[in-house]
């Protein structure tokens, strides 16, 4: 059976079908930006709308668009129109993206529950340890391993996570979609690409629970491995919005290895029990300098992420494993401030390959639990 050749416009049709709109990353073609496209000749003129007006990818869809056009044989050249999508086809975009149907309640994929993706709040009990320093590595080190990584920097206090990612692109938005800038592979929406400069957030309940919903719902994340978020330390509205939310998020809890912040880090932990959360483990940061005579120097003391492991495994009684311990090292700063998180600048640093490995343990994918069997044994952890 031979099907007959393709006219030239079905080949069109379908060159233009494999272009990607960089931001959202799906066929053109499906995202309703090609109005129409004449063919005269060995010329194509395209007709394209732009989601929004002075869209910064312009020069992006050209080259791809007629790189992918003029493979086909005949067409020599490739002329682009461009447009701007007007309200009702912006709407329709989000009605495609969003999976069709406008819901009136902000849909959160994540806590559906066929979701495969694995969200893991990272918490601590004070500022200051690495909380946000561990969220960035981990989430470069799941997006290295192939995985589709998003990172909500919720942390109100001390939006960090763009900068220690090089993230300094802002959200676009396509009506009430949020598009998320991208670094190293891995999409970001934090608190601060929506406030004024650094002016302080001073948010509380009510907005706070707001914004993350909107960051659940309305950011357009794509199918996620993996999403982590940045927690505010402590006990906070965060935590508790974040548990209402999702209520599947595991909590990650980092400490230092001194005994006070051990102590906070168990209360951030504890609060997991009240909202029925399941804790992950417990990533120990700061844990020894490791001097040029190779021996460490425990610099915060010793035992806290033991400790907090131990007590959390009592606690919620079910195992709570420390997950890793990660070596003070000034490349861990250092690659931080420089937007390339170490498990990509210095993979070979010991405290890069601490965190590698905590991002294996992580990496696994959650399995969807719809339409399975449960089986005899029940999960007392939750
Ligand atoms: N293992 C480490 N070695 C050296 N410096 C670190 C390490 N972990 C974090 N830091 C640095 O300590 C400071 C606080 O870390 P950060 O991740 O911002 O903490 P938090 O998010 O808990 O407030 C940052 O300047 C960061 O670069
Ligand atoms: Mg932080």
């Amino acid at each position: 059976m031979s099907a007959p050749a393709p006219t030239v416009e079905e080949a069109v049709q379908a060159a233009l079908a494999t272009v990607d709109d960089p931001e959202i990353r799906r066929p053109i073609t499906e995202l309703g930006m090609v109005k129409g496209f004449t063919v005269a000749g060995g010329k194509v003129t395209v007709e394209l709308l732009l989601t929004v007006a002075g869209c910064p990818l312009r020069d992006k869809l050209t080259t791809d668009i007629t790189a992918a056009v003029t493979k086909i044989a005949g067409i020599e050249s490739v002329e682009i129109d461009f447009g701007v999508m007007n309200e009702e086809q912006r709407k329709a975009l989000q009605a495609t993206l969003r999976g069709g149907g406008q819901s009136a309640e902000p849909v959160i994929p994540f806590a559906q529950p066929g979701s495969k993706t694995r969200v893991y709040a990272v918490a601590s009990g004070k500022g200051g340890v690495g909380k946000s320093s561990v969220t960035v590595n981990l989430a470069a080190a799941l997006a290295k391993r192939g995985l589709s990584v998003g990172v909500i920097d919720a942390d109100i206090y001390g939006h960090s996570v763009p900068r220690m990612l090089g993230v300094d692109g802002k959200p676009t938005r396509v009506e009430d979609m949020i598009m998320p800038p991208q670094a190293h592979g891995v999409k970001v929406i934090s608190i601060g690409m929506f406030t004024a400069g650094n002016a302080a957030v001073v948010w509380r309940g009510p907005m706070l629970h707001r914004a993350l919903q909107q960051f659940l719902a309305d950011v357009f994340w794509g199918e996620l491995d993996v999403l982590l978020l940045d927690l505010p330390p402590g006990t906070g509205d965060v935590a508790i919005s974040l548990a209402q939310l999702l209520p599947n998020a595991e909590i990650l809890v980092v400490t230092t290895p001194q005994a006070a912040a051990a102590e906070v880090a168990e209360r951030a932990g504890a609060i997991a029990l009240q909202t029925h959360q399941r804790l992950v483990g417990v990533v120990e940061n700061m844990s020894w300098l490791e001097l040029p005579d190779g021996s460490r120097m425990e610099v915060f003391g010793a035992g806290g992420g033991e400790t907090v492991a131990a007590s959390l495994s009592k606690t919620v009684g079910a195992s709570v494993p420390l997950l890793g311990q990660v070596p003070l090292d000034t490349r861990v700063r250092e690659a931080g401030d420089g937007g390339t998180p170490i498990v990509l600048a210095d993979p070979s640093a010991a405290a890069a390959k601490a965190l590698d490995a905590v991002a294996d343990r992580l990496a696994v994918r959650r399995e969807s639990l719809v339409g399975k069997p449960l089986g005899l044994t029940v999960n007392t952890r939750r």
